[in-house]
């Protein structure tokens, strides 16, 4: 349980909030590299409460401008792509993707206070299939060379998902390792398809899951977060070994589909207190990703990125199932599991109302870090995974495994042995 004042100050992302501040200090995902093709319509987006109108322009540049024209208002997501920027339909004003207005047609000469005036634009990046933003104030440190943004394209996968509750709900679903025991059971074996067998035994993880249901929890503070040991009893002197992460400050990665050759990330970037975006990546850092493991990530989604599953509809629970199929009775698509467990705990989680036990020890952790990092934005300091140095933009060190190890293993030096071969296969060391 926390107090009202910090459940306020962990879920309010809006400008001049400290959780908006500390967002900010990082790049941001503000959308789909798909939902703003060449030549295509510019976009309303909402982020972090902030109204804006995102466009490529004609040199292929996304542009990320406040929604609202500088001159009387009108909504610049309507606009023309022309000309080198996005022109207002009211007056013909065009802006360039940093806010510069390059032209003020209706007034003669062109417009003589050109110059002086500056729209509001926040810089854009294309990385991994999605555009990024930086909403903070001074130079925008470098985006981090995250292995699902670096690997070749026909390597990872990547789409996002609308949850209509807040970014932290979502957040804090994928640092909680136990769920996994319950939530997204799968109690007819074999299903759904493409479940592997965990390395070093002959089950696959729903039935390792099943197995022991109260694991033991380890988190370890890295340069980027918390690194989450999760330990089961998988019988036979060995245990099943799930490596999981929180990345500061809102995403986490873990195992999904390509464990042991990659992994997913679950990215939840704020569109208001109440709904946010989750950004889905997955990868593999061996192989192309199959059709059918991508169409996978985008089970029951619809093409504005909603889940056919909502409150409104009860999540189309069918309890006959939940005695053969699954434990929820809403289907095979976990996704729709996690919308449920995370929305269902209102709009914001009352945080005052909770009773935390021993097993949401990576939650409170992921809590104490993301207060720090206000604190630190406060008193003028970058908060922990800004990175500004290129000699260390490397983060081969965040990896996820989930395999079945003796249990005379040690979890951390198992770590630290299997992150030095990933680097040994990319040449470093
Ligand atoms: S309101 Fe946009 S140009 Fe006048
Ligand atoms: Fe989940």
């Amino acid at each position: 349980m926390i107090t009202a004042e910090e459940n306020n100050l962990l879920t309010r992302t809006d400008p001049k909030t400290p959780c908006g501040e500390l967002l900010r200090r990082y790049w941001q995902p503000v959308a789909l590299s798909e939902e703003l093709p060449p030549e295509g319509a510019p976009l309303r987006v909402r982020i972090l409460g902030e109204d804006l109108a995102l466009f490529r322009d004609d040199r292929g540049r996304p542009g990320l401008l406040a929604l609202h024209c500088s001159h009387r208002g009108t909504d610049l997501s309507y606009g023309r792509v022309e000309d080198g920027g996005l022109r207002c339909l009211y007056h013909c004003w065009l802006y360039d993707v940093s806010g510069c207005i390059l032209e003020q047609p209706g007034e003669p000469g062109g417009g003589a206070g050109l110059r002086e005036m500056r729209h509001p634009a926040y810089p854009c990046r294309e990385a991994g299939g999605v555009v990024f933003t930086y909403m903070g104030p001074g130079e925008p440190p470098l985006l981090p060379n995250y292995e699902f943004l670096t690997v070749p394209a026909e390597q990872r996968s990547v789409t996002k998902i609308l949850y209509r509750c807040n970014y932290l709900q979502g957040n804090e679903g994928n640092i909680d390792p136990v769920h996994l025991s319950f939530l997204h059971q799968y109690l007819a074996e074999g299903r759904p398809p493409l479940q592997r067998v965990v390395p070093g035994s002959g089950d696959t993880d729903n039935t390792l899951l099943r197995r022991d249901i109260a694991p033991a929890i380890e988190v370890e503070l890295t340069d980027y977060g918390l690194r989450i040991y999760t330990s089961r009893d998988s019988g036979d002197g060995a245990r099943y070994l799930r490596v999981t992460n929180f990345v500061m400050p809102n995403l986490a990665a873990f195992g999904g589909s390509t464990v042991g050759e990659g992994y997913s990330v679950h990215w939840h970037v704020p569109i208001d207190d109440h709904s946010h975006w989750k950004y889905v990546f997955m990868f593999s850092r061996k192989r192309p990703l199959s059709k059918e493991l991508i169409d996978k990530a985008r089970a029951e989604l619809s093409e504005r990125y909603e889940l056919a599953r909502t409150r409104s509809n009860r999540y189309l629970q069918d309890r006959a199932t939940m005695a053969t199929q699954t434990f929820t009775g809403m289907g095979f698509n976990f996704q729709a599991h996690d919308a449920f467990a995370t929305e269902s705990q209102g709009p914001i989680q009352d945080r005052t109302e909770e009773h935390l036990v021993s097993s949401d020890k990576a939650i409170v952790a992921a809590r104490k870090l993301l207060l720090a990092g206000m604190a630190d934005v406060g008193e003028g300091r970058d908060p922990l995974h800004v990175i500004r140095n290129p000699q260390v933009n490397d983060l081969l060190h965040l990896q996820v495994f989930s395999e079945v190890v003796p249990s005379s293993v040690d979890s951390k030096r198992h770590v630290r042995d299997r992150v030095a071969e990933i680097k040994r296969a990319y040449g470093k060391s």
